[in-house]
């Protein structure tokens, strides 16, 4: 029994369920007929030219998996799982129950703002005898001096992302899926991060990060004339890999940040690092958070305003012949290491049309100068190409498998 159909209507609505209204009683339905307001009810389509969870702020709660392709597994495998993952992904991020099985996690809640996002790694082209297909882009990346990658926990041939601002819808999206792909592909790795919750402050803020700075000022903006250009492979790319139009490349960094020696650092010393103010995010060049970095200002004392290593200044375009990404990371806490440090840092996500011109020269310039650097660890890495989105009755990936 279908109460709701549409992505609007559910997110007004809570999670309702098909099959599942029979499997978890009336009562339930009864109950979630109830209109949510805040934040379960919002929600994003998962139809369009680009896949979500690029552009739309990073929510509350985030999943990160890799998968590895089953030993036998081809592309009609491939293609089928692709198929059933976006179905399904459709579903829930309008707020319905997953068709067939439910384990009912998320069946109070709305859609949350959940989106789930589809990858491929280099891999997954020749297990699926589509080498040919691969983009150039997804070559690897070079090695960064400052890497200390744990290939357990890098790369694999399909890469989910998902995000949702509530817990429970964010893991079930993940639990559905990974049961979903049973037999087809198997986790390689899995990680969790979060951001601030909506609502957490008196209006919305740029996030913080866990070493307490804002973090993200200073991204493209879809309203920025060359956006699409910096962040999506465009409309008619042509080429082995045209299948890309729309697209985007990902590249994933769980970067560990050395906090026990980052908080002993005076604050002074801390904005220097960054080339921002900690309270408000302020360049050091003067202004407020969204005054634009002037590079060349000279404080009284004849020294520049934002220094030479700051991190600002070195991850720049200006610094980087015009090099942008979109930065959309969640943070990530996992206990505490051996010697009590916290195991905690950053699930770096970098969008962009093409590496080159985005992540690889930026990455190559902070591993050489960068102040920031000395406190952190790259401990694991994954390049992923994030076909376009999909139309209704479509599946991500379609131009490529079919
Ligand atoms: C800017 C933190 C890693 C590229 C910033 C800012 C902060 C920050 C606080 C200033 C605010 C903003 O504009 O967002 C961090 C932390 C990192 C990290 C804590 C690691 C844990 C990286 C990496 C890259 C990168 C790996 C790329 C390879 C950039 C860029 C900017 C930026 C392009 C904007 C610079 C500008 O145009 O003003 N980062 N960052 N960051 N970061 Fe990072």
């Amino acid at each position: 029994r279908r109460l709701l159909g549409t992505a609007g209507a559910a997110g007004a609505a809570g999670l309702v369920a098909g099959s599942a209204a029979g499997a978890f009683g009336d009562q339930a339905v009864r109950d979630r007929q109830a209109p949510l307001t805040g934040v379960g009810s919002a929600s994003v389509a998962f139809h369009g030219t680009h896949q979500a969870g690029i552009v739309q702020p990073a929510q509350a709660h985030g999943h990160l998996a890799a998968f590895d392709l089953a030993p036998g597994a081809d592309r009609k495998a491939a293609a089928a799982l692709l198929r059933r993952w976006s179905a399904t992904a459709a579903e829930l991020m309008a707020g319905q129950a997953p068709k067939g099985d439910d384990t009912g996690i998320a069946l109070d809640a709305g859609p949350a703002s959940l989106t789930v996002t589809f990858g491929f790694g280099h891999g997954f082209f020749d297990r699926t005898g589509l080498a040919d297909k691969r983009p150039t882009a997804l070559d690897p990346l070079p090695a960064f001096t400052g890497d200390a990658l744990d290939a357990k926990r890098s790369d694999g041939d399909l890469w989910v992302q998902i995000g949702a601002d509530d817990a429970l819808v964010a893991f079930h999206a993940l639990r559905v899926l990974q049961k979903q792909a049973a037999g087809a592909a198997r986790v390689r790795w899995q990680m969790n991060g979060f951001n601030r919750a909506p609502g957490a402050t008196e209006r919305p803020k740029t996030a913080r990060n866990l070493m307490g700075q804002m973090d993200g000022t200073n991204n493209p903006k879809p309203t920025d004339a060359n956006f699409d250009e910096r962040v999506f492979v465009p409309d008619g790319h042509k080429g082995a890999d045209a299948w890309m139009a729309g697209g985007s490349y990902a590249v994933v960094r769980r970067i560990r940040m050395l906090l026990d020696s980052w908080d002993n650092l005076a604050l002074e010393r801390q904005e220097k690092v960054i080339g921002r103010r900690k309270s408000d995010g302020a360049p050091l060049s003067g202004g407020t958070e969204t005054t634009p970095v002037d590079l060349d200002k000279v404080g009284p004392d004849g020294a520049l305003a934002i220094a030479g290593d700051a991190h600002v200044r070195v991850a720049a375009p200006a610094s980087n012949q015009g090099a942008a990404m979109l930065r959309r990371a969640f943070s990530y806490h996992d206990g505490f290491l051996d010697d009590g440090a916290p195991d905690a840092g950053l699930l770096f996500i970098a969008w962009q049309a093409d590496p080159l011109k985005g992540f690889v020269p930026v990455q190559r310039k902070l591993d050489r100068g960068d102040g920031l650097s000395r406190f952190l660890r790259h401990e694991s890495s994954g390049l992923f190409a994030v076909p376009g989105g999909c139309a209704e009755g479509e599946y991500v990936g379609q131009r490529l498998l079919e």
